[in-house]
């Protein structure tokens, strides 16, 4: 069997936090060896968000620094910015073509933009044909994302179907990869970790900062000496993720025999985040000293990304009848 071709993006709209690494960069991380894995840093999509190019440039580099320190082996995946192959926003035209426009309504980021009263740019409402262009200009077959990102696969997945039904079989339809254990990381504030939400951990946080989150994780105002429900608590489902199983089963005994409080279990998730990113911590460190090497894993990324891309434009130019 031919190795699967395994892709997901990340926007640079600010530093990647747990949902962001449970949702897709660890389980991305996990398929570099399973096939050829492409990642990339979705600026063209951060730009329906960021307007501030210092921003934007910060944000893409670190991006990519923490998903090398997360264990992205640059000699196994493909780690590229997107906007270095520009080809992507053309496949992005060739598709809006075919995409009817009541698919884009029904999208849920355009929807829960308008619910709030807020006016959508025109780029917010065809974003999803943007990523259904970066999924399918690199003939990709498996798409790691988090539960939040399986609409726009979808409609990844209509597209393709479509152009091969009127063109001629142009396009490989992809499949998306949710990893269901993990598919929601919550935030401090109990509602789905997000970047929109202001209620994110960042992956590598400062030590006085990721305590002052942790301590304002909101919680119930049951006192310390009643049963807890662990299956509700927030502190409890961060904890599963970075803790031992039999301390997960400790605590979450204790939540329910009462006589311990939030703070107790708030400090013990502390520390099992401090200690379970502290080799990840050390090994951003050393990559951050040395600009140079992020410069060349993008510019060698971006030749390894651009040699899928380009036979994908020549083959689907000449099916539409461009060339
Ligand atoms: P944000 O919502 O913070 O802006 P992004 O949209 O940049 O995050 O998401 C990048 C990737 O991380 C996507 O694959 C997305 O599904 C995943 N992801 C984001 N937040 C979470 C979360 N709370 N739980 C699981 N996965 C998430
Ligand atoms: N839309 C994704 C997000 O918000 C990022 C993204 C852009 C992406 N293009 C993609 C993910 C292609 C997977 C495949 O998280």
């Amino acid at each position: 069997m031919v190795a699967p071709r395994i892709l997901s993006g990340i926007k640079p709209t600010g530093r990647p936090h747990l949902g962001n690494y449970f949702g897709m960069m660890r389980p991305g991380i996990e398929w570099q060896d399973r096939g050829e894995a492409f990642y990339f840093i979705a600026d063209y999509h951060a730009l329906t968000t960021v307007h501030d190019p210092v921003a934007m440039r910060e944000h893409t580099r670190s991006v990519a620094l923490d998903f090398l320190a997360c264990g992205l082996d640059p000699q196994k995946a493909v780690l590229f910015r997107q906007s270095d192959v520009p080809e992507v926003t053309e496949l992005a035209w060739l598709l809006t073509c075919l995409t009817p426009m009541p698919m884009l309504e029904n999208c849920h980021a355009y929807k829960d933009h308008v619910a709030k009263g807020k006016v959508p740019s025109h780029g917010l409402f065809a974003y999803p044909v943007l990523m259904a262009a970066d999924i399918l200009l690199y003939n990709s077959n498996i798409v790691p994302v988090g539960r939040d990102q399986k609409q726009h696969v979808e409609v990844t997945r209509d597209l393709a179907e479509k152009a091969n039904r009127i063109f001629g079989p142009v396009f490989t339809v992809p499949e998306a990869s949710i990893v269901s254990e993990v598919a929601t990381v919550i935030g401090l504030d109990g509602q789905k970790m997000s970047k929109s939400y202001n209620n994110t951990i960042a992956l590598f946080e400062e030590e006085k900062v990721l305590r002052k989150k942790v301590m304002s994780i909101t919680t119930d105002s049951a006192p310390m000496e009643a049963p807890k429900d662990p299956t509700t608590s927030s502190i409890v489902a961060l904890f599963r993720l970075c803790a031992e199983p039999a301390a997960v089963a400790t605590m979450e005994d204790q939540f329910r025999a009462g006589g311990l409080g939030y703070g107790e279990f708030k400090k013990r998730l502390f520390e099992a985040l401090w200690e379970r990113f502290a080799t990840f911590r050390t090994r951003r460190a050393e990559l951050a000293a040395d600009p140079a090497y992020l410069d060349n894993v993008l510019a060698e990324g971006a030749a390894r990304a651009r040699a899928v891309a380009l036979p994908t434009m020549d083959r689907v130019r000449k099916a539409m009848g461009l060339r």
